[in-house]
């Protein structure tokens, strides 16, 4: 995908790229529709006046029926989120995905990701019925479906020597690796083991992980990684992975990672600006000059009116009043850099907020958003407000190929969870 791609308003993946395509369907149906209706009106103008007028009826009505059917071929089935949406005037189908803008971080020399859309939908196809299997299957407060798929995925791209996590919860994003990588060894940071969740219920752990966890918890800033690496017989930080979901201070794990060499980093909670409990990449580059970047404050703008209106709506969609704090502050979280699940945090300037983004710009090669994997109408989800993400991979109205992928037989709960989890390919920075 091509930067630009990165940027507010996507153009819609490439028809010839997916598996299926309701859209066509349609537009198959609609020009037949056309089509019989020249015919008759061409054998209509060499016959006599009252039965060219007895046509003109028949065809009035054979375009209101034809119409009618039309419309009904093209609503969502379901209805009860199209009629929620027809209240931000029709507009919602794919054009909200990003309306709001959607703030991105810019790398050094504009590279992007090797993977295609046709590539995600390809991979999709093969995770549902992994995901399926999964030991974990009440999974609140991990990861969800998007974020599964997109860590499976990045990682079974990357194909990586050695996968390192920070917060594993009971295991599931362990297995996900597990999944994407059968032989690759894995290290796992976390304060409470995995195994203290078995006793409760479903947990995972995993017969060829390292745990610095329960008694051996070690945050990852403070691992001395290059005996342990050496163990793993790592000699190209280049064939690392490290994901995080930990919840700790994005910028703070960036500095902590770019130290220690690592180069391939994922992100799992990459909050919007005005949400989360940590400061996260994408808040640090919500700026002005980024296109879909930067936040007003004035409550009679635009912004204020489409963000009151998008809150009754979506269960994580902020208003003005939520987005910004004392002295109009919106970076961050209403000008807070929150740390640790916001067990601690910190109010910073806006001058700290613009060089935090300055210093992430200059260590990055690579910035990628994950996209939702099906849009709202198909999967039912509440919680993200589109408007504020990019375009899904399954995009609204595509319920031919949502069903055809095996992702209409997950249950709708598995995707509330999506917070622009991100990829980022990072280096020594730049002068
Ligand atoms: C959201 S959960 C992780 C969910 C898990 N990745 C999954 O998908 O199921 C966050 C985890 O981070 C752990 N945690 C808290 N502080 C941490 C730290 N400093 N380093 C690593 N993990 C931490 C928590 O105990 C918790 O298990």
């Amino acid at each position: 995908m091509q930067e630009s791609t990165l940027s507010v308003r996507r153009p819609p993946p490439n028809p010839d790229e997916s598996a299926g395509d309701d859209e066509s369907k349609t537009k198959k149906g609609s020009s037949f529709n056309c089509l019989s209706m020249h015919a008759a009106a061409r054998s209509a103008s060499g016959g006599a006046a009252v039965l060219l007028l007895l046509l003109v009826a028949v065809l009035l009505v054979s375009f209101l029926l034809v119409s009618r059917s039309r419309s009904a071929s093209c609503s969502s089935p379901f209805d009860s989120l199209g009629s929620r949406m027809s209240l931000f005037g029709g507009a919602y189908l794919a054009s909200d995905f990003g309306s709001l803008g959607v703030p991105w971080c810019r790398s050094k020399f504009g590279k992007t990701v090797e993977w295609t859309s046709k590539d995600l939908l390809k991979g999709l196809e093969e995770f549902v019925p992994i995901y399926e299997a999964r030991p974990i299957k009440n999974n609140v407060y991990g990861m969800g479906f998007d974020h599964s798929f997109g860590l499976w995925f990045m990682t079974r791209w990357i194909k990586p020597d050695l996968m390192i996590e920070s917060g594993a919860f009971k295991g599931h994003s362990t297995w996900v690796l597990r999944q994407a990588m059968p032989e690759t060894p894995i290290i796992s940071l976390s304060p409470r083991h995995p195994e203290k969740y078995l006793k409760k219920g479903p947990a995972y752990v995993d017969g060829n992980c390292t745990y610095f966890a329960g008694k051996d918890f070690v945050d990852f800033g403070s691992v001395k990684w290059e005996p342990i690496l050496k163990k793993h017989g790592i000699s190209y930080l280049s064939r690392v992975v490290v994901f995080f979901d930990d919840h700790q201070n994005e910028l703070k794990r960036l500095k902590q990672a770019l130290k220690a060499g690592f180069q391939h980093l994922i992100f799992e909670d990459n909050y919007d600006t005005g949400t989360g409990d940590h400061y996260s990449l994408r808040q640090i580059c919500d700026q002005v000059y980024i296109r879909g970047g930067g936040h007003s404050c004035f409550k009679d703008s635009d912004e204020a009116r489409i963000r009151m209106k998008r809150k009754k709506f979506w269960e994580k969609a902020v208003d003005i009043d939520e987005l910004c704090g004392k002295g109009e502050a919106w970076w961050g979280v209403r000008g807070h850099m929150r740390d640790d699940f916001n067990h601690s945090n910190k109010a910073i300037s806006y001058a700290e907020h613009f060089q935090n983004s300055r210093f992430v710009e200059s260590v990055l090669d690579v910035y990628w958003e994950l996209p939702p994997v099906a849009g709202p109408s198909l999967t039912h989800q509440t919680r993200y407000d589109p408007a504020r993400a990019s375009d899904p991979i399954v995009e609204d109205g595509r319920y031919g190929l949502f069903q055809r992928l095996g992702l209409g037989r997950l249950e709708t709960s598995v995707f509330n969870g999506y917070t622009q989890m991100v990829y980022l390919r990072i280096s020594a920075p730049t002068a």
